[in-house]
């Protein structure tokens, strides 16, 4: 076969994968979306869905991967020949493309605000933050040029293989967020607004629970997790025989959702004391957080190092979806890697650009309400990826033979062939029905 990556280590293989989990999604989408969406009510389903969803199809996602050690979509070739599943893998593929049109242009957001931090423009004092975001981004230039730079850095990145830099980098860095998280989470519990912001994030309201909650929230769960469009099979297609499955999909779990918890700890209490609408949308954690900065000890060392490590936090996962995208078109049509990733530049920018200009010049070119940057977050969130995730379980449990996915799931001990038969039953039953039922009765209701 051809020369392949792999991941170097177990520790390599989870943090690379967890690399591509813990990302924007945790930080920024996370809280914008359940401050639009009632806060604890919106927390619980998303907890569930977790739980009940996001951890059986991570594993079926690990299973495509790994026994066929393919791309997204060569995957379900190997796996079911001359049948139409592959197509599911292809619509990951433009998944992938589509999110990064979007992506890029947030992650472009977070490296202009790392470099308006380290040169003092940030901390000054006497800034309008909700001000400053929307003249950021509104602007036309600045956004698209960082958007590109973005598109260059992962580029080159992804030139060079899985496990070169940003495997051995995110061994540090990716603890250190975590670290400046956990100070900045407890800074925030100390603000006025600290015990209605903890209420409002944490309390179930259970009449705000509605099927658009539902919808949102098994949205945002796969979302973070990367789950429903094979960068998780693309991911796993690079594991070694020896890496526990079960195990891994639960440490991934439990680590994003972690994440996305104490940046809700960081985020609301903030929210309630700087008067800012839990409603704000995309902008809400960028308009928030500076305020906190200026209130803590060294705000311009905090500030830059939050950012910079967000900036990395937020490539982790970019390269993630990019080589989703990558793998698929150099391994098609036989293209060097190279090449490949300079294509998904290509297409990504004339996408980001559009996604970008939604904040000023296309403000007001709304389909339904919603610019084309909304579009591509919402159809690809709420419907490619649970879609995909559905066709995925479905795959699993019901086409793929039954002493492979055993095989591949059975890990070590005693206990994980216990959960075995409850899992499969998930993949089979459940998981599918649950997404199809939350798909009909959001539309039913909206
Ligand atoms: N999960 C990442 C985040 O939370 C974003 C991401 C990376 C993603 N790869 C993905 C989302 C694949 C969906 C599918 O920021």
């Amino acid at each position: 076969m051809q020369q392949r990556g792999n991941f170097s280590s177990k520790l390599g293989v989870i943090l690379a994968t967890a690399g591509s989990a813990v990302g924007l999604g945790n930080i920024w989408r996370f809280p914008y979306e359940a401050g639009s969406s009632g806060g604890g009510s919106f927390l619980l389903l998303y907890l569930l869905f977790v739980l009940l969803l996001g951890v059986p199809v991570i594993l079926a996602e690990f299973v495509v991967g790994r026994s066929s050690q393919r791309n997204a979509s060569a995957a379900f070739q190997v796996l079911a020949p001359n049948t139409p599943w592959h197509w599911v893998g292809k619509m990951g593929v433009l998944t992938g493309l589509l999110i990064n049109g979007f992506y890029a242009v947030v992650t472009g957001w977070t490296f202009a605000y790392l470099f308006k931090s380290l040169t003092g423009g940030l901390m000054e004092s006497g800034v309008d933050y909700q001000t400053l975001f929307d003249k950021m981004t509104s602007d036309t230039w600045a956004p698209i040029g960082w958007m590109l730079v973005v598109m260059l850095v992962a580029h080159t990145i992804i030139r060079k293989g899985v496990s070169g830099g940003i495997e051995r980098a995110s061994k540090i860095l990716m603890p250190l967020l975590l670290v400046v998280m956990l100070v900045l989470s407890v800074h925030s519990c100390m603000l006025a607004g600290a015990p209605e912001g903890l209420k409002f994030l944490f309390y179930p309201d259970f009449s705000k629970i509605t099927p658009t909650v539902a919808f949102r929230a098994l949205g945002q769960a796969f979302f973070s997790l990367s789950l429903g469009m094979g960068c998780l099979i693309t991911y796993s297609s690079y594991f070694k025989q020896d890496v526990d499955l079960q195990r891994s999909a639960l440490q991934i779990a439990l680590l994003d959702t972690l994440v996305a918890i104490i940046a809700g700890i960081i985020i609301f209490p903030a929210v309630f004391t700087f008067g800012v609408e839990p409603e704000a949308g995309p902008g809400l954690v960028f308009k928030v957080l500076p305020n906190v900065f200026a209130q803590m000890g060294y705000p311009f060392v905090w500030s830059s190092l939050f950012y910079l490590l967000l900036s990395i936090a937020a490539l982790t996962s970019l390269i993630s979806l990019h080589e989703v995208v990558t793998a698929y078109v150099s391994e098609t049509w036989h293209v060097s890697r190279r090449w490949a990733s300079w294509s998904v530049v290509g297409v990504v920018s004339v996408l980001g650009v559009f996604s970008s200009l939604s904040f000023g010049l296309l403000k007001d070119v709304q389909l339904f309400g919603r610019t084309f940057f909304d579009w591509l977050d919402f159809i690809t969130s709420s419907v490619f990826l649970p879609l995909g995730g559905m066709l995925i379980s479905i795959f699993v449990a019901w086409k793929l033979d039954r002493s492979r996915l055993e095989n591949e799931l059975a890990g070590k001990g005693r206990y994980a062939k216990a959960v075995l038969p409850f899992l499969i039953f998930i993949l089979r039953y459940i998981a599918p029905v649950a997404i199809f039922v939350i798909f009909i009765t959001s539309i039913i209701g909206a």
